[in-house]
């Protein structure tokens, strides 16, 4: 069964072709970081309107690429994301779904990047514990199959991602944010300046960085820097070395509460997902102490960590062969 899936939550547009959940035909993605880049953030109307223009041309390079056919039935993430982003994807799929008479499916952004753990493997890996860790989400699951997962924990403020973003805006590091602090950190000591890990207590599951972000802030204006106009005075190795300091509270706090579930839940796999799972130091951490602990970790290759409609395309499959599949009245929710 070869589903096409499309992915528009955010600012990446995204069509993929994915055979029986797993073997990825094609996988396509019209990046807009360009786009937003002098604006410093995705500005969502631009957004909207960068899909409604990559939205066919990508469509039809994911079918190209695919090469074979037909597709048996059409994916849309229609929730959460940014509105009008969502509207447009979701337009899309129902116009090719009613056209070609195929079934119209409608997945979950957040369960699509667990699901990429997923892609291109033999068997499926549940049960587990899943972390998705993106710019909206940071939340931890058990998951017992593709279409069930219980939420164990989550952000109470900001997710790891938007932290990881607004930290390098406050450094002055280049957009977008993550990659830039996760290659300044190459440069600096994770040592050399210490943020208190926010563990919100010995049981808690759930996250909060919105208090290490205020850290970073009052930090550097201890530098004497310019907040509003966004310059720091810190040389070029301090900016490294908070942005290391910081990268690195983050991980400590993310691979400790996601070790510490797999242990209360009794689970012995690990599935890792969402942007921030691209960041270098998090997936060393995560591989060194799943070792250590006998944990299989499921990490997936970088395309598929960040936004992709693989992962919609694929999860797609096994709500499909549930009977699960949505009318033409299936909505965009935020
Ligand atoms: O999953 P994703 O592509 O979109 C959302 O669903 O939000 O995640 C985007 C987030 C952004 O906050 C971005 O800065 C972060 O993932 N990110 C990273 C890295 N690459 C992307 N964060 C840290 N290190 C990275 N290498
Ligand atoms: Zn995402």
């Amino acid at each position: 069964m070869k589903i096409l899936g499309i992915e528009t939550s955010c600012d990446e547009t995204c069509a993929a072709v994915v055979a029986d959940g797993r073997r990825v035909l094609s996988n396509v993605v019209a990046s807009q970081t360009e786009v937003h880049r002098k604006y410093g953030g995705v500005v969502p109307e631009i957004a909207s309107r960068a899909h409604l223009e990559a939205l066919v041309p990508v469509v039809d390079e994911a079918l190209e690429q695919a090469g074979a056919g037909d597709v048996d039935a059409v994916a849309v993430v229609h929730r959460p994301g940014l509105i009008g982003s969502l509207l447009l994807g979701v337009t899309a799929a129902k116009t090719l779904a009613w056209l070609h008479d195929l079934p119209l499916v409608g997945i979950n952004h957040v369960e699509s990047h667990i699901y990429a753990g997923c892609l291109e493997r033999e068997a499926l890996p549940f049960p587990c514990i899943g972390l998705v860790v993106s710019g909206g989400h940071t939340s931890l699951y058990t998951c017992d199959g593709p279409r069930s997962q219980t939420l164990l924990g989550a952000t109470t403020d900001d997710a790891a991602g938007e932290a990881f973003d607004k930290v390098a805006s406050i450094l002055g590091l280049p957009y977008p944010g993550g990659p830039s602090i996760d290659e300044a950190s190459q440069r600096g000591s994770p040592k050399a300046v210490h943020f208190s890990r926010p563990w919100l207590g010995p049981d808690s599951l759930d996250f909060s960085f919105s208090g290490v972000k205020t850290a970073v802030l009052y930090h550097v204006r201890g530098y004497g820097a310019g907040a509003k106009t966004r310059r720091t005075n810190l040389t070029e190795q301090e900016v490294a070395d908070v942005a290391a300091g910081f990268q690195e509270c983050v991980v400590d706090v993310l691979v400790g509460k996601t070790l510490r579930a797999a242990e209360v839940c009794g689970l012995d796999r690990i599935i890792v997902g969402g942007g921030v799972a691209a960041n270098r130091r998090l997936r060393a951490r995560f591989e060194k102490e799943t070792a250590a602990a006998g944990l299989d970790l499921i990490l997936p290759p970088m395309p598929y960590c960040t936004d992709n409609a693989a992962m919609v395309a694929g999860l797609a499959y096994h709500y499909a062969q549930g009977g699960e599949v949505a009318g033409l009245d299936l909505e965009a929710r935020a």
